[in-house]
């Protein structure tokens, strides 16, 4: 859709204060738009509400990927169109409801039809165009809008300013996938893969560890595609993998853990693998998905790889940083898998040994090659396999756990716990830690002696103030995961 007016808020001249409720749902990617949705608005004097009653503006950030995540959807609208009727009975402004994200770019005509409440639909490679789309609806009340790819680069025309909400970040660097794996959605609602430029990526973090940023989690459908303009700060320099990129991050002072998903087996470079042996900021921690262990299913579900060339990748990440966390995602009865299919999923897990996953019931996506498949698996054989194999995966994320238990670990603290004097934070491993310590170390990374763990997370308490001062001392070397962890 060609913008009919420059974006800004001069442009559109509308700055009195508004509230903005967001609500994201999905996964990291949808997490980092919904904050750069914040960004683009904030200029027109939109500020982040926690409710959406009051808002003025209500976006709906929408995932695709099964179809649970899409129906909820249109429940949300519902509830939405109520709070905007009572607002108006009440005399009040009338509340906008965009819905933006994967279910509005690959179902935008069908919610325009299904759902008359909808002001505006915008797909996630457009979220940019939001204050000339929100101008035109004010402008021309009832005319309702779809925005589709843009004809420009979305980040091009991001504010370069990021609004940071704590010491962890999200920063996507590539977007869209090129996979095709026949479950998948992804391809379609995110596009082609993209990766963006160094010197965007760098300027970036720069600003992120400016405003204390002590970790961040760089991002993409298919983050170890990344294969991104290079830069050494004036000069274009070639075509830079993810591992250099990592390698260069590293480098930027305060940023003092680096993390990045998710991750296809095949694009796993030896220079990434390597980077988990030499860069020291690289979190020990990789979530690397298979979907399955039977080499029958994989190759059906045009993943191109084998269940051997995954185990054999674990171990070469096992030889380059040992006390790697591994983390996957799973399918169970994807069409046509069999009792012995599932079985090898299940040693597969055996063999690798996961401190942390996701799995999910095979859901038929419309448009996807899998979804006209013969031999669609029963909901209910779905359900006992997706039973057992969560809990194979708990026992692991409990033995992995239990590791950690009695060591001394450095968290990196982002916010408040839930009860008084606490503080949560993660692990190198991205375990959340709870301990007691005071508001002011929200930010630190700080030495913790882990005591206990619970289902979800662990428990500790500060270490020995020296080990904390000293950590603090060399506040120039960061604490590293290496020194103090070796599960
Ligand atoms: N059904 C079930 N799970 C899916 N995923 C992606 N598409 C589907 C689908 N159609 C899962 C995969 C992927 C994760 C993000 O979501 O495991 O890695
Ligand atoms: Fe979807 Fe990931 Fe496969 Fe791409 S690699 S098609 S994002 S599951």
């Amino acid at each position: 859709m060609e913008p009919d007016v420059p974006s800004g808020a001069a442009a559109v001249g509308e700055t009195a204060p508004k509230r903005l409720f967001i609500k994201t749902y999905g996964c990291q990617m949808n997490v980092y738009d919904s904050e750069r949705m914040a960004d683009v608005l904030r200029p027109l004097g939109y500020s982040l509400a926690d409710a959406a009653e009051g808002a003025d503006l209500v976006v709906l950030n929408t995932c695709h990927i099964r179809e649970r995540a899409a129906e909820k959807v249109y429940s949300e609208i519902g509830r939405m169109r109520e709070l905007r009727d009572e607002r108006l009975e009440a005399g009040g402004p009338r509340m906008t409801i965009a819905v933006a994200g994967c279910v509005a770019q690959a179902e935008g005509a069908e919610i325009m039809n299904r759902a008359p409440a909808v002001d505006l639909v915008v797909g996630p490679q457009a979220y940019h165009q939001l204050p000339e789309l929100i101008a035109r609806v004010s402008r021309a009340k009832g005319e309702r809008l779809a925005a589709d790819f843009a004809p420009e680069n979305k980040f091009d025309a991001l504010p370069t300013a990021r609004h940071v909400g704590g010491p962890a970040a999200f920063l996507t660097v590539q977007e869209g996938c090129d996979k095709f794996c026949t479950f998948c959605v992804v391809p379609y609602t995110r596009g082609a893969e993209y990766s963006r430029p160094a010197s965007a990526i760098l300027a970036e973090a720069e600003s992120l560890a400016a405003q204390g940023v002590r970790e961040v989690t760089l991002l993409g459908q298919n983050v170890n595609a990344y294969a991104g303009q290079g830069s050494d700060g004036r000069h274009s320099d070639g075509t830079w993998s993810l591992a250099r990129l990592i390698r260069r991050l590293a480098e930027i002072q305060g940023l003092d853990r680096i993390r990045y998903t998710t991750s296809h087996p095949r694009d796993m470079g030896e220079d990434l693998v390597l980077a988990h042996a030499e860069v020291e900021a690289l979190a020990p921690y990789l979530h690397l998905p298979v979907q399955s262990g039977s080499d029958r299913v994989l190759k059906a579900m045009n993943r191109g790889h084998t269940a051997d060339h995954y185990v054999r990748l674990v171990e070469r990440v096992r030889a380059a940083r040992p006390d790697i966390a591994l983390s996957g995602d799973f399918i169970v009865g994807f069409p046509g898998e069999t009792d012995a299919d599932f079985e090898a999923t299940l040693s597969l897990i055996e063999q690798v040994r996961y401190a942390s996953a996701f799995s999910f019931k095979y859901s038929s996506r419309p448009g996807t090659p899998a979804a006209a498949m013969p031999r669609q698996v029963d909901e209910a054989v779905k359900s006992e396999r997706l039973a057992r194999l969560q809990a194979v995966l708990a026992a692991q994320t409990s033995a992995f756990n239990a590791v950690t238990v009695g060591r001394r670990l450095p968290v990196l603290f982002e916010k408040l716990g839930r009860q008084d004097g606490q503080l949560i934070g993660r692990s190198p491993y991205l375990q959340a830690v709870w301990a007691e310590a005071p508001a002011s170390m929200i930010g630190e990374i700080v030495q913790v002696d882990i005591t206990a763990q619970g289902p979800n997370s662990l428990t500790g308490s500060l270490a020995d103030s020296l080990a904390n001062a000293l950590a603090g001392a060399s506040a120039d070397t960061p604490v590293r995961p290496r020194t103090e962890a070796s599960a």
